[in-house]
């Protein structure tokens, strides 16, 4: 009897670890890899396929000569040469790069804001046998690995192993989170987003020491290729594993890119433990008058008022995903300082005046700065919102006062009704990407046909690579264009949100330049990819968390998962398709699993179901939709006007009217 048969504990067993959709995953089954393809040869050399993953045997390199080999998407790792046989003066080289456009025999892509990084050089004529570089030689992201041979002897290679070191703790597709719709592109740029994310998870001993920022403050310029140029052996957080910024570097924590990268983890790999050692270690850089760090060590000290707030807005977002109170406890006073030290920019306008000016690297960042006053409205929220769950409600009335004196002043003061867009100060017309899209995301607005106006007015501004971001130059931040998608879905516009991630997203995934597989932290206007604030192109890193924020967007917004309280007790299950007519998606937080499944029409939705852990309990917002949510315990709910509040966990499926 098959059923039967099918039934057996093994293969139950086997259905529940399955992970959905996993062949979009982008990360490698094993550790161990080799190249999948050649890209490119230089000089004489025999049978170079022979290091790929597909061919056995030695590749050859008869005098100066070198072979660019191709992993098929971005990685990372310490490199092993198994040398069959080489002379006593050979040396081999190798050099990384992300992007095609720094395929070099002579130098890496770069690492620090001068000249290129060298190659990693092996003294190969000690001997046939294994030569691994060090530790501290890892490579933080390569898509292309060129192999050089400089001498005019023949040295034969057997192998090229790469140890893939990034994200050290994690079981690499042992997935927690899963999305799939009917568009695979959006499907795709979801998956990139999570892979970038593991890319940035680094074992924290591993860290840029940023000596090349002392060498950079010398009077001399630094020629190609610098010599002994890059190494990563600061240890920056505790722990076995923490999110940086990027991948390739800067392998720092800072806290503007995890208001982004934390929510991208929390709904696909769910390693928040690695961005709590990243949090910890901001935390423990607080001042004694309670301003937080700009950047985790070993960066050097410089006040940031925006990124000050990103740090709260971290510690009240990682709460939010695990429900760990005892860890909220243990940060609330310094949390509370922190809130404080940033009340003491508000002046008798009711705004906060910035007098500090770092920031993502966007310029005029001061006065009474639209960004830096709607993250300080949101982060006043989010801290009621703490207080409340902590039961210490001693400054509150102080906090929603002051809330309330930025929303007023922000509108009095900034917003311009002629081109429906905050200005970024009082005396400017510039309208700044960032501010705007952050006064979508805190509720700076007064009303949704605003919130509508906004949304509408940054969309129109959308050149041919995506949304500009005029306060960084000619810039498209993949940053800021990652709140910029939760504003189009919190004004009620899906449509623009799923059109900007195929722009914007699908041009980081898709054009040659990039890596396919892991998104780019910046580029220009005009799809080069120049990124303004560096002045050494090859520089900008193509593994970047903070432009990540379509998967954390698509979950929440176009699956409509939402977490209300802590690890999700409470919740809101309010699905935005836009034109997408399939999605599924879910996510675990430590009180369970939250699935879901639609298909939509012109007609609405049908074959909609929902999952949320027992013993919580939410809400539904379902469009216009009426008809009746029936649980699998047999409770069922009238929806009005799509509505229906108190629902308990369990699973839930819509039935026609
Ligand atoms: C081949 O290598 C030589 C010597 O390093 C270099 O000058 C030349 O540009 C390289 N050619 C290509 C096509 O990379
Ligand atoms: C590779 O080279 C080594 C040393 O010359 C030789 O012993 C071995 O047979 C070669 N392997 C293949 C597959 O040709
Ligand atoms: C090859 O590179 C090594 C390491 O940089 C260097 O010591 C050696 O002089 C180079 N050999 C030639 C012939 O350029
Ligand atoms: C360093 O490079 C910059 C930019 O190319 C140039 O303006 C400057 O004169 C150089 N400095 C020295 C000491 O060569
Ligand atoms: C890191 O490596 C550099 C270059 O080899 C070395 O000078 C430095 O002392 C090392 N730092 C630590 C903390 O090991
Ligand atoms: C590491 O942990 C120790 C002990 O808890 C703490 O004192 C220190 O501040 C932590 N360091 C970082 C960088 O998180
Ligand atoms: C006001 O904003 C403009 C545009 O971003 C900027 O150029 C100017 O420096 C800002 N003012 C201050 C005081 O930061
Ligand atoms: C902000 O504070 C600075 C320093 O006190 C002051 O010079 C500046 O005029 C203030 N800006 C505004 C817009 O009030
Ligand atoms: C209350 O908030 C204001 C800013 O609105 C701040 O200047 C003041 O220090 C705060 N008072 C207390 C007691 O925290
Ligand atoms: C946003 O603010 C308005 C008042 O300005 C309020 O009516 C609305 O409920 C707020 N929206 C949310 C989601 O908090
Ligand atoms: C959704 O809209 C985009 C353009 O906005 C279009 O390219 C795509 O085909 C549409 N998909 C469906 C299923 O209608
Ligand atoms: C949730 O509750 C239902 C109904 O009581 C029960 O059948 C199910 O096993 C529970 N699920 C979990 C994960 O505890």
């Amino acid at each position: 009897m098959r059923s039967y048969w099918l039934l057996t504990p093994a293969l139950l067993v086997f259905t529940v670890l399955a992970i959905p959709y996993e062949e979009y995953i982008l990360a490698p089954a094993s550790r161990n890899l080799l190249p999948t393809s050649v890209y490119q040869v230089n000089g004489s050399v025999t049978n170079p396929a022979a290091l790929t993953s597909s061919t056995t045997g030695n590749t050859t390199f008869h005098g100066t000569s070198s072979v660019t080999y191709d992993f098929g998407r971005n990685i990372a790792g310490i490199i092993s040469l198994d040398v069959a046989s080489a002379p006593a003066s050979a040396f081999i080289g190798v050099t990384f790069t992300e992007s095609h456009l720094w395929i070099s025999n002579e130098a890496c892509d770069a690492t620090s804001d001068a000249g290129l990084d060298s190659p990693l050089w092996f003294h190969v004529g000690r001997g046939s046998g294994l030569y691994t570089a060090g530790k501290k030689h890892t490579r933080g992201a390569f898509r292309y690995l060129t192999v050089v041979s400089n001498t005019t002897s023949t040295v034969s290679i057997n192998s090229i192993r790469v140890y893939y070191t990034a994200a050290p703790t994690q079981d690499l597709r042992a997935y927690k989170g899963y999305f799939h719709s009917n568009d695979e592109l959006i499907n795709r740029i979801w998956y990139a987003g999570a892979y970038t994310l593991q890319l940035c998870s680094i074992d924290p001993s591993t860290g840029d020491s940023l000596e090349w920022l002392g060498i950079l403050d010398s009077t001399d310029n630094i020629t190609l290729p610098r010599t002994d140029s890059w190494w990563l052996n600061y240890t920056i957080t505790n722990g076995s594993s923490t999110l940086v910024d990027g991948a390739k570097r800067d392998r720092l924590v800072w806290p503007g890119d995890m208001s982004i990268a934390l929510e991208s983890v929390a709904v696909s790999t769910a390693d928040l433990d690695s961005i709590r050692t990243a949090l910890e270690s901001l935390f423990a850089l607080q001042k004694a008058n309670g301003r937080l760090a700009y950047a985790g060590k070993p960066f050097y000290d410089i006040v940031s008022f925006t990124y000050h707030l990103h740090s709260l807005i971290g510690a009240s977002s990682l709460f939010q995903y695990t429900g760990d109170l005892a860890w909220l406890s243990r940060y609330w006073e310094q949390y509370k300082r922190g809130v404080q030290w940033a009340l003491t920019s508000v002046d008798d306008t009711g705004l906060a005046n910035i007098t500090a000016s770092a920031d993502w690297l966007r310029s005029g960042m001061g006065a009474h700065n639209i960004e830096a006053n709607a993250i300080l409205y949101y982060v006043l929220n989010d801290a009621i919102s703490l207080a409340q769950t902590l039961d210490d409600l001693s400054s509150t009335k102080n906090w929603s006062k002051t809330a309330t004196g930025i929303k007023t002043a922000a509108n009095n003061l900034l917003w311009d009704d002629q081109s429906d867009l905050y200005t970024d100060n009082e005396t400017t017309t510039l309208h700044p990407q960032d501010g705007n899209a952050w006064a979508l995301k805190a509720n700076l607005t007064t009303s949704f046909n605003q919130s509508e106006a906004i949304s509408s007015a940054l969309a129109s501004r959308w050149g041919p690579y995506g949304a500009p971001a005029p306060e960084a130059g000619s810039t498209v931040s993949p940053f800021i264009g990652g709140f910029e998608l939760q504003g189009h879905y919190l004004a009620g516009q899906p449509d623009r949100a799923l059109d900007l991630m195929r722009l914007q997203w699908g041009f980081m995934l898709d054009d040659p330049r990039m890596t396919s597989s892991s998104f780019i932290e910046g580029y220009s206007t005009d799809g080069s990819l120049v990124y303004a604030p560096y002045r050494n192109t090859p520089r900008v890193s193509h593994a970047h968390g903070w432009s990540t924020g379509p998967t954390s967007a698509l979950t929440s917004y176009a699956a409509g998962l939402h977490l209300i309280g802590p690890a999700g007790v409470t919740w809101l299950f309010k699905p935005q398709p836009g034109n997408l007519t399939q999605v599924e998606a879910g996510f675990t937080t430590p009180l369970g699993s939250f699935e879901m499944a639609f298909r939509s029409s012109t007609e609405g939705f049908y074959q909609l179901t929902f999952t949320t852990p027992n013993d919580t309990s939410g809400s539904v917002e379902i469009g216009d939709v009426t008809g009746e949510l029936v649980s699998d315990r047999g409770v069922s709910v009238q929806l009005v006007n799509g509505r229906a509040t108190g629902l308990q966990g369990g699973t839930w499926r819509l039935t026609s009217p």
